[in-house]
């Protein structure tokens, strides 16, 4: 591994590659100039043969890390055998998957999607089905409260409670039905919850888009027990914080928690297909019944094949132990750098390796933004976010001797900024 490979001038393919996509593809991204073409664990290499550490991991959905051969051999193997036959039929693969995910999990039932935000949108319509039902609220009068900052996808329906500017200017009309609290605000929590029309608190266990914010340690607990003391339902959205990225194979472990909706997508086909899950028990599950809620491609045989093998690996390869210990190391190799250039670098946060360092801009006006671009110049590849902060969370299959050479791209750069 050359760690201190020297910045290359971006090639004439790379360019007109990036022309392509930003001339025929809609600009609702900005990304880093660069160009990727193959990927394996945690390294992915550039049309010119460039290699990098990915320390994105694609927002969290390749933990088991690139083209895992388990997880691909399960979807060549499945692609010539069934790929989709729609919920219309059984078929082979859906009835084990589910059981896998209930007793890892220790639901009652699954409901398979595709994306995470769809997984989400089910998720509130069960909550508002079972608060109708069960909880006996009026028709039409179902809230849902959720937590400032938020981020849980970029539907209509979801972008209605969001709190960011981006993602919510320009889309309304909003939904209505929903309210938002601070963060980490438990009273805040327990005046909105004792409105009887209330069904659901939804939360992520870690904030990962608004920056990886960690609550302090007890909220997801205490929040868990004033939903619980008031009948309203705790829904966890997992979907970047699960599957063994923070460290334990959910967020929630820590506090001991059990959310009464857990959400989890991205990792769950370790990056290889669109696949998610809304886990419940009966009393919860069974208020939605045939008709009234649906996919396409929800619980395809080939989604369950590679789920199923997403979810052996990581618990064969302990990626849960393996994110927390690794977290400790890559979080100590950055307080290092902080306490070497505390004006540049203002914060290190996470858990297991979900984690965020905040850059200051300096006083020429050099943002996060140039950060990654000068790391990826030097062969690790980060994205900024709410302009200051640079999230860092590679394939959890990374070694240690790799992420130890991946910070000392990082304190390079950052030493020489
Ligand atoms: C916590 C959380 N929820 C939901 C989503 C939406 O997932 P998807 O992009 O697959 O729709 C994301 C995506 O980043 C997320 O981080």
């Amino acid at each position: 591994m050359n760690t201190s490979a020297s910045p290359t001038a971006t090639s004439a393919r790379a360019e007109q590659l990036m022309q392509l996509e930003d001339q025929y593809g809609a600009h609702n991204y900005h990304p880093l100039p660069v160009v990727l073409s193959r990927g394996e664990g945690p390294l992915l290499w550039d049309v010119d043969g460039k290699q990098y550490f990915d320390f994105l991991s694609a927002y969290s959905a390749v933990n088991q890390g690139h083209c895992h051969p388990r997880i691909i051999g399960a979807l060549t193997k499945q692609a010539q055998q069934l790929t989709l036959t729609s919920r219309a039929f059984f078929n082979d693969q859906l009835g084990a998957a589910e059981k896998q995910l209930c007793e890892l999990f220790g639901y009652d039932k699954a409901l398979l999607m595709n994306s995470g935000a769809e997984a989400v949108e089910t998720a509130l319509k069960l909550a508002r089905k079972w608060g109708y039902q069960e909880k006996g609220i009026a028709p039409n009068m179902a809230r849902i409260i959720v937590a400032e900052h938020n981020f849980h996808g970029r539907t209509t329906g979801i972008i209605s409670f969001s709190t960011d500017g981006d993602s919510t200017g320009g889309f309304g009309p909003y939904m209505p039905g929903y309210q938002v609290v601070p963060y980490e605000d438990l009273e805040a929590l327990e005046e909105a919850v004792k409105e009887p029309h209330v069904c659901a608190f939804l939360v992520e266990p870690i904030q990962g888009e608004a920056g990886v914010m960690v609550p302090s340690e007890g909220y997801l607990k205490k929040a868990a027990a004033i939903c619980q003391a008031h009948n309203v339902l705790f829904i966890a959205d997992e979907i970047q914080t699960g599957l063994c990225r923070t460290g334990r194979m959910l967020a929630c472990d820590y506090e001991g928690v059990d959310p009464d909706i857990l959400i989890l997508g991205k990792a769950l086909s370790g990056g290889v297909m669109p696949v998610s899950a809304v886990l419940a028990n009966d009393i919860i599950m069974l208020t939605i019944q045939p008709g009234q809620h649906g996919s396409t491609f929800g619980g395809n045989p080939l989604a369950c094949a590679v789920m199923r093998a997403a979810l052996d690996v990581l618990m064969d390869e302990k990626l849960a132990d393996k994110a927390f210990a690794l977290g400790e190391i890559f979080r100590e190799r950055m307080r290092q750098v902080q306490a070497k250039r505390p004006e540049l670098v203002d914060l290190v946060r996470g858990k297991g390796l979900l984690n965020a360092v905040v850059i200051n801009p300096t006083d020429d006006g050099r943002t996060a933004w140039d950060v990654c671009v000068t790391l990826m110049e030097h062969g690790v590849l980060a994205k900024p976010t709410h302009g200051d902060i640079i999230r860092f969370a590679p394939p959890l299959v990374i070694t240690e001797e790799q992420l130890n050479a991946a910070c000392d791209v990082i304190e390079e750069v950052i030493l020489a900024f």
